[in-house]
């Protein structure tokens, strides 16, 4: 799935607000800084969950239960191919409900004896036959036995059907359904989402598989290795449009029941997981290209948005992506079209159902006016991430929920290769080090972190499935799988990868047996050598939790590594078959002479090469190719800080911004003194790239978090604004004196500058200007300028303000149901709306938490979100109150992230009181 983004509100650029507050200059830096970039997919895409259900904790599977207890389907039976019908209705029925009906024959192989038929359906009314919920008929020879009993399990989701007697091993027979089901808002399985054009209300039906809700849209076997062909008909309106993952190869207009309706049918799809369906019958319309061979390409959304050529430029990339995976997976795309489509109720970032991937339509749709740079560079990366997915994940697909590291990491990687073809000029693929690297560094380093792999029965209910949608998954499996990539080289890498997907192409696989390709390709290419197997070096970045710091003593040229923890007084309760120890392909250089490859392979070691003196200098982890921090000696330390001082671009820029990271990092492991890391952020008067600066800014922002209710904050906004003058005045000069700002759009605000100028202006403003931007929001035409207003009503400094906007989150006509708990998010970063937002979300917890508790990711954000800037005693025991009063309620998917907002509560407090003193002392003198 693609990435939900729920953090806008530019980190980086806030803070240089804070710091700077001239309007000019503001605008000026903005041009620089406010790119709204890849850290806009933060959290990763959901939209999967258990509903409103509380994971139920889970006991051995091997316990004394009835089958249809467990949460996997048994393995007696495997489906082969399904009719699909489904007619939904765009308008409500009697009573008030929208709704849609369907039929499902489903053709499935006894594979193991069995007297009980057990097939995934949830929240559908079955029809009745002869009293029970199916008909199973014989296929061929076979005759099927009579249904005994048929019955449906709410808590499983399961429809079971006990059979008179045994199905025989070999023999086919084909079940038969008719249902009912509501076509609810509720984003999961086949939904609806509504939207206003020229101010009449249009209804869309479509739909959100992944991970567990095809079974709300028809009975059927929905785990992803029970891979089928699915023949699909829609019956809709004849005036819409219906869409799905195969092409339309009929339309036929018809009266069923007395009303006329249009009857599509698709081409059958290829063998596939049920969590790639999708289904959409709209009045949207398209644009399309032919420019890849035997290969149709169409872009779909809202007329209006399409009359405005919003999706040209997601069409414009589509095509040179795809053609990049072809040729870099060696292995031509599988289908015969490739749809995408925006849709205006969507709770991931995007969903990769094959050959008709969905977005959100910030993701796809893209104004050349209104759309800042940002917008760009994240529909091009979320698009590239889907269609890598339509290899990695949709033609070769993980076995299991819990490999779903491996199936997003890589997709998390990839596409910022296929990014950088599309684009080639925007060095997109440094941008990985601050949305990924950095990001998980942070999650990873704390005791409450895990490790990526999980034990294929630790992962069951939809629940469980949903918390494997994270963090660790997205960004740290992209981190260890670029990691993998550098040091088995990209032709080595890509070789293996070509392997595996033509090997297991209709099929699945688990994790290991891409290792096993990756391996055959090292041991096929003459001269390469790596320590140990890829298995043996991957398993150590996999299955146990974390990464280390590797120390290099270039006194003495001795090295160690050791597990890195945020807080050093953290107690360890997961013990690790490799004591915490890894195989670390460590990339080096000294004194700006890239040198030889060196791997770590145990605690502590020794390179005499790494002994330098006088001037010489060492840098490990060059263009932090590998997924650990580094310490050095003091010695080093200080002539890599003389370094950046006289000559920064000795050093690569994400070694720049590499180095800023480490350092806070390390100081606030107590492992470096503070004043160190303060001191790497002194070259940036220098500085003019964007990556170090956004590096040092994120740094600082907690500084900023934990000092902006005290006197250490006057002495910070001071430094800084004396570091970033010489940026003004770059800038002042190559805009010649502002005069080009904003270039040819005289009287409008240059969309780069929007979400600054935007908040701004509602956080000197009053009421008239929020509800002015409120009336823009509700009229907006496009999603992201509507995105940027949302984010900036959060910035008001009226605390009865905030407090109504608090409220329109509670309220879907308001605000939908897709955005509520990011902008609950984006108030909760306004140091006014913090305490709002703390209070709002304890008092509507239960709430809350029926409305959003499965849907992990954006539910997640909102704990650590909210929990940010506590710093005290106090503020920690309301958070253990917190826990404590709504035990009974629970936490669903956001119960990892409140134990880390316990854990992190914990070291503030411990680091405020260390360190406020001279932190304030530090300020207070570089400032002069
Ligand atoms: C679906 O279509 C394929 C190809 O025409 C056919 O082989 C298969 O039997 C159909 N499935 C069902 C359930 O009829
Ligand atoms: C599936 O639909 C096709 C075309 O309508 C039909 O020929 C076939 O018999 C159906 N298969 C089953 C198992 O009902
Ligand atoms: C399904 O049946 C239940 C119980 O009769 C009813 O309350 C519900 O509205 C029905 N759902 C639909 C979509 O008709
Ligand atoms: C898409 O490509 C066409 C042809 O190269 C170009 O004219 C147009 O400006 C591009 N559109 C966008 C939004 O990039
Ligand atoms: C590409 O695939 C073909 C066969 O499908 C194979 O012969 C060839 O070696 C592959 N090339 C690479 C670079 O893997
Ligand atoms: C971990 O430490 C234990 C005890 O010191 C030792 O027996 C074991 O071999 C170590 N394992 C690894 C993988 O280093
Ligand atoms: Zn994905």
């Amino acid at each position: 799935m693609g990435k939900v983004y729920y953090v806008t509100k530019h980190v980086g650029l806030g803070l240089l607000v804070l710091a700077v507050t001239a309007l000019v200059t503001i605008i000026a830096l903005s041009i620089a800084y406010d790119k709204e970039r890849a850290k806009n997919r933060d959290a990763l895409g959901d939209g999967a969950a258990g509903g409103t259900s509380v994971p139920t904790p889970f006991t051995t599977p091997s316990g004394p239960k009835e089958p249809w207890d467990r949460y996997r389907l048994p393995v007696s039976l495997a489906p082969v191919s399904y009719n699909v019908t489904l007619w939904p209705r765009l308008k409500p029925g009697a009573d008030g409900m929208y709704f849609f009906t369907g039929k499902s024959a489903v053709v499935v192989r006894c594979v193991k004896e069995t007297d009980l038929l057990i097939i995934h359906s949830n929240k559908l009314n079955l029809t009745s036959f002869n009293g029970h919920h199916a008909v199973l008929t014989g296929l061929g020879h076979a005759t099927a036995p009579a249904i005994q009993k048929s019955w449906l399990v709410v808590n499983t989701e399961f429809l079971v059907l006990q059979l008179r007697s045994g199905l025989s091993v070999g023999a086919s027979y084909v079940l038969y359904t008719e249902f009912k089901g509501e076509l609810a808002d509720d984003l999961e399985g086949f939904y609806r989402s509504e939207y206003t054009e020229d101010g009449v209300k249009k209804v869309v039906a479509t739909s959100q598989m992944q991970a567990t809700y095809a079974r709300k849209t028809f009975p059927c076997f929905d785990e992803p290795a029970m891979k089928a062909v699915f023949n699909v008909t829609i019956i809709h309106d004849p005036d819409t449009v219906a869409l799905s993952n195969g092409m339309e190869t009929g339309t036929a207009d018809s009266v069923i029941d007395g009303v006329s309706v249009r009857v599509t049918t698709f081409e059958p799809t290829e063998r596939m997981s049920t969590y790639l369906l999708a289904f959409i019958v709209s009045d949207f319309v398209h644009i399309k290209s032919t420019q890849n061979k035997n290969l149709l390409i169409r872009i779909w959304a809202r007329r209006k948005a399409i009359d405005s050529r919003q999706g040209e430029y997601a069409l414009n990339v589509t095509g040179p992506i795809l053609r990049f995976y072809e040729q870099y997976f060696n292995t031509t795309y599988p289908l015969s079209k490739s749809d995408q489509i925006a849709l205006p109720d969507f709770n991931a970032g995007a969903m990769e159902n094959w050959g008709l991937i969905t977005y959100r339509e910030t993701a796809l749709l893209f104004d050349p006016v209104m759309s800042s740079t940002g917008n760009k560079e994240r529909i091009a990366t979320v698009v590239s991430h889907e269609l890598a997915h339509m290899w990695f994940g949709n033609l070769v697909t993980l076995q299991w929920w819990n490999d779903l590291w491996l199936n997003e990491g890589f997709a998390s990687y990839v596409e910022y290769l296929g990014a950088d073809y599309a684009e080639p000029t925007w060095s997109v693929k440094d941008e990985i080090i601050l949305a990924d690297v950095q990001k998980v560094f942070a999650v990873d380093a704390l005791a409450s972190s895990h490790p990526l792999t999980r034990g294929e029965e630790e992962v069951n209910t939809p629940a469980q499935i949903s918390e494997m949608f994270n963090t660790i998954s997205y960004s740290k499996g992209a981190a260890v799988i670029r990691m993998l990539s550098e040091f088995l080289t990209e032709p080595v890498f890509a070789k293996g990868l070509s392997s595996y997907l033509n090997t297991f192409a209709f099929g699945n696989t688990v994790y290991t047996d891409l290792w096993d390709h990756l391996q055959q390709a090292v041991e096929n290419t003459p001269g390469m050598h790596i320590p140990h197997s890829v298995h043996d070096i991957m398993n150590r970045w996999t299955l146990q939790m974390g990464f280390p710091v590797v120390t290099i003593d270039t006194r003495t040229g001795s090295i160690t590594q050791k597990h890195f923890l945020l807080d050093p007084d953290s107690v360890l309760d997961r013990p690790s078959q490799f004591n915490y120890t890894w195989f670390v392909p460590i990339k080096w250089m000294k004194t700006g002479v890239k040198q030889q490859q060196y791997w770590l392979l145990q605690e502590t070691d020794s390179n005499s090469l790494m002994r330098v003196s006088g001037e010489d200098w060492v840098l490990a982890n060059t263009n932090v190719a590998g997924y650990f921090r580094v310490n050095y000696d003091l010695d080093n330390w200080d002539r890599l800080l003389s370094l950046l001082n006289t000559n920064h671009q000795a050093l690569s820029i994400i070694n720049r911004a590499q180095i800023i990271d480490d350092a806070f990092n390390l100081a606030r492991a107590k492992i470096i003194n503070t004043t160190l890391a303060l001191t790497t952020t002194k070259y940036l008067s220098k500085e003019r790239d964007y990556i170090p600066w956004e590096s040092a800014l994120r740094n600082l922002d907690y500084y900023i978090l934990m000092f902006d209710r005290t006197e250490v904050y006057g002495a910070l906004q001071l430094y800084l604004k004396k570091q970033i003058q010489p940026l003004f005045e770059h800038f002042k000069t190559i805009t010649a004196n502002w005069t080009n700002v904003p270039t040819g759009h005289t009287d409008q605000i240059h969309p780069n500058l929007k979400s600054t100028v935007y908040c701004r202006a509602i956080a000197f403003g009053g009421v008239e200007e929020w509800d002015f931007a409120w009336r823009m929001f509700k009229n907006a035409t496009l999603a992201s300028e509507a995105s940027r207003l949302r984010s900036a009503m959060a910035c008001t400094k009226a605390p009865w303000l905030l407090n109504r906007y608090l409220e329109y989150t509670l309220d879907p006509t308001k605000i939908r149901k897709q955005d509520a708990t990011s902008t609950i998010h984006y108030i909760a970063r306004n140091i006014v709306g913090m305490p709002l937002a703390w209070n709002f979300v304890r008092a509507r917890w239960s709430y809350l938490f029926k409305q959003y508790g499965g849907r992990s990711f954006s539910f997640s954000g909102l704990i650590s979100g909210i929990t940010k800037r506590l710093s005290t005693e106090f503020e920690l025991q309301e958070l253990m109150k917190f826990k404590e009063d709504n035990i009974h309620v629970g936490f669903g998917s956001a119960t990892l992230a409140l134990e880390q907002a316990i854990e992190k509560t914990t070291a503030n407090i411990k680091w405020v009181a260390e360190n406020k003193a001279h932190v304030l002392k530090w300020f207070n003198d570089e400032s002069q």
